[in-house]
């Protein structure tokens, strides 16, 4: 039974819908994170005004706004009493309608625009990626590696550490029952978050955040991924904590990377603060996390080989009490 506060917020939640712009834009939203911009260009509308309808929504709970730098996003509430209101209300709205029509048209617009500039920022980097990838096995065989095992379980809502620009979000979308992919760069989030869009993977959410200070509360998620991201890191001991204090007991992490090499020349040319890591050297950083890990998966290259890492949370381990907040943080270091 509800009761009175929630029955006020529910209250509050109708009201704010309750009016034909702010349904528009809460049917837009469902869709995928939206700035003010996009939408003021999708619905025509000055930029005051289509900032007044997003506060409203916002106070009734229906939306959520996530700062990013310069820029916020708004995306539709996951948690709290009016977002399975807010869900449902999108549900009702039919694709067929004229206006809803239209707004879409114009979102798959300015979705173009995105595509343009994720693919300008794709060709400066290219270059720069294909040395690496040239060094290492197939990145299909890794990527259809990293499947086979998230199949062996369900994996629940999942989060991706160091998403770049979401290809694991991209590979393993269509798996989970929801997904968030973090990373300290916004650059490699717009890509990410273009990409996740471009897919449909409605599910799928970016969020700017440092993999140090996850804004997560404890035991939040089934999965964990770091895909090709802890030789970067300056304290991969600490990154894999952060990760396995978010993780639910039980829960999985998933590290894919490379085993210890001696490509040195990596450290200037790609800024690899690591060179690999050796099956020692990762069992010890795992298991300082507190996680129980198992024997790699290895994908030998030359002369890069890929290791693909289990770790799980023990089942019986207690969840702390931890002061994450749930809440988008505005800084990352
Ligand atoms: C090589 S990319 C890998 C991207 C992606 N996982 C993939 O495999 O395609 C490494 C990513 O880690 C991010 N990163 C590095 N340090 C980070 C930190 N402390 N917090 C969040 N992201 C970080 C970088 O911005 C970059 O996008």
């Amino acid at each position: 039974m509800a009761n009175d506060s929630s029955l006020d917020r529910l209250l509050q939640g109708l009201r704010a819908v309750a009016e034909g712009t702010r349904l528009r834009i809460l049917a837009l939203c469902a869709h995928g994170e939206l700035t003010v911009t996009d939408l003021v260009e999708i619905l025509g509308q000055s930029q005051p005004r289509v900032s007044r309808h997003l506060k409203l929504l916002v106070e009734g709970g229906l939306l959520e706004r996530q700062q990013e730098g310069n820029w916020a996003y708004y995306r539709l509430s996951e948690r709290g009493p009016v977002a399975a209101l807010a869900r449902q209300i999108v549900d009702l709205v039919p694709d067929s309608d004229p206006d809803h029509a239209l707004d879409l048209k114009r979102l798959e617009e300015v979705r173009a625009g995105w595509a343009i500039k994720a693919e300008a920022y794709f060709k400066r980097n290219a270059t720069n990626w294909d040395q690496v990838r040239a060094l290492h096995v197939d990145e299909a065989k890794v990527e259809g590696a990293l499947r086979r095992l998230i199949d062996r379980e369900a994996p629940g809502e999942l989060l991706d550490i160091g998403t770049g620009t979401g290809r694991v979000l991209e590979l393993l979308g269509d798996k989970v029952v929801a997904a968030i992919g973090i990373d300290r760069s916004l650059d490699m989030l717009k890509v990410a978050r273009a990409k996740v869009f471009r897919a449909g993977l409605r599910q799928c959410h970016l969020r700017h955040a440092d993999m140090n200070r996850l804004p997560f509360q404890p035991g939040r998620f089934d999965t964990a991924v770091l895909h090709m991201t802890l030789h970067y890191v300056e304290d991969p001991g600490a990154a894999l904590a952060e990760a396995a204090r978010v993780l639910r007991p039980g829960g999985r992490l998933i590290v894919v990377d490379f085993d210890e090499h001696d490509q040195s020349e990596l450290r200037e040319s790609q800024a690899h603060r690591w060179l690999g890591f050796s099956e020692s050297r990762m069992t010890r950083l795992l298991e300082q996390a507190g996680l129980v890990a198992e024997a790699p998966e290895r994908l030998p290259g030359k002369p890069l080989t890929v290791c693909l890492w289990t770790a799980r949370r023990p089942a019986n381990d207690l969840l702390s009490s931890g002061s994450s907040d749930d809440q988008p943080r505005k800084e990352v270091g």
